[in-house]
């Protein structure tokens, strides 16, 4: 190559590198390696001092009434932003009446909780600030005191340009929440990143099972492993105290229909169910075996399958794989 051609020709090289690298860097806040790019509501478009505020106010046990309680008392980054409770432990020893949620993906979720009933991030916040067994505290208490505090002030005038108030708090909670994105386990690594050795053997096995053998992924479907949608898997007997989303519409194709849990990260979100009775994935699997409870409104998917030893070990070997936060 001649002296001029290769000054070219390194020229061109410097201009693709840095084309790729500060296309990457700008697209960083819309992408993940497994799921569509994140859609931000209009009113809380990316913005990384938002979320750095968002951050504080969950780890922030001021946010509560005796001031024992965060957001990350119950969603704990350590165990994927669950508690490993069955149910969970809220001001002044007041205990909720269902198991903590992982938050993790939750920028995907179309709505909210167990009841699918809230729509958006930026709204749940609002509920176990207020939540009389969760931090139980008046959101009018609750911003009176947060304005005092001149590092929430000071960047709610930086940031939103507007005192302390509870847009400012549940913008930046929600924004924080969606950083939190879980799509990176061995199992995306085998399945979506083609790397044909992150699953081992009976790994691999264990997800025919999942997919083929039995009906999971009907409602634990991929890349989420949840439809998002209400379903009642056959848990929840008509004598319980807790029927799901029937409590918000008393409609009775509501009862015992809850919303499917994501089953990233399943392996550390233990006890199972809404109301964390079950303690292990094994128990979990027993349980759909049995053709769930055969209780009233039960989908017609859940029916009584077997398993030998062995699929049922690679089967939960499977499920494990599905973890990283
Ligand atoms: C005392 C425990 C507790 C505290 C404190 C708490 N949560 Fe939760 N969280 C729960 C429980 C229990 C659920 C499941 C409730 C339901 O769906 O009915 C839940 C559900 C959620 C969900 C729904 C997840 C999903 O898959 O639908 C989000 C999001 C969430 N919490 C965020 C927060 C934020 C933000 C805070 C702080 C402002 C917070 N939580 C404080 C216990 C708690
Ligand atoms: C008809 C839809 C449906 C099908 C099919 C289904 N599930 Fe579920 N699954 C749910 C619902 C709904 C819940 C939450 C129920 C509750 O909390 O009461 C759930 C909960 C779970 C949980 C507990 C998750 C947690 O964090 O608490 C596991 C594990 C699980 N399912 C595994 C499976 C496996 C394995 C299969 C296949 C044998 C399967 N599911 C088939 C709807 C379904």
């Amino acid at each position: 190559m001649s002296g001029n051609l290769k000054k070219y020709y390194l020229f061109f090289t410097f201009l693709l590198v840095s084309f790729l690298f500060f296309k990457c860097k700008s697209s960083k806040n819309t992408l993940t390696l497994t799921f569509d790019k994140i859609n931000y509501p209009i009113d809380n478009q990316f913005n990384e001092q938002k979320i750095e505020l968002g951050e504080k106010l969950f780890f922030d046990k001021r946010l509560s009434l005796d001031e024992t309680v965060s957001c990350a008392t119950c969603h704990k980054p350590g165990l994927a932003f669950t508690d490993g409770l069955a149910v969970s432990d809220g001001v002044l020893g007041r205990k909720t009446t269902r198991n903590s949620s992982s938050i993790l993906n939750a920028a995907f979720l179309p709505k909210v909780m167990f009841d699918g009933e809230v729509a958006t991030l930026e709204m749940q916040a609002i509920v176990p600030i207020q939540e009389h067994t969760e931090m139980a505290m008046k959101m009018k208490d609750l911003i009176e005191k947060l304005r005092k505090i001149p590092e929430y002030q000071d960047a709610a005038k930086k940031i939103f340009n507007r005192d302390f108030d509870p847009f400012v708090l549940t913008r930046s909670i929600a924004a924080y929440e969606r950083t939190l994105i879980s799509d990176n386990s061995n199992f995306d690594k085998y399945y979506y990143q083609k790397r044909k050795f992150a699953l081992s053997k009976n790994a691999r096995a264990g997800f025919k099972v999942f997919s083929e053998k039995l009906y999971c992924t009907k409602c634990h479907s991929l890349p989420y492993f949840t439809t998002f949608k209400i379903e009642n898997n056959g848990y929840t007997e008509l004598n319980s105290e807790d029927l799901g989303r029937f409590r918000i519409h008393s409609d009775s194709n509501d009862i015992g229909k809850f919303k499917v849990p994501s089953l990233r990260n399943v392996s550390a979100t233990a006890p199972y169910m809404h109301d964390g009775r079950f303690e292990t994935l094994s128990e979990v699997i027993d349980f759909y075996a049995n053709g769930g409870r055969n209780v009233y409104n039960q989908s017609e998917i859940i029916k009584k399958f077997t398993l030998t030893k062995k699929e049922k070990s690679q089967l939960i070997e499977f499920l494990e794989n599905l973890e990283d936060f």
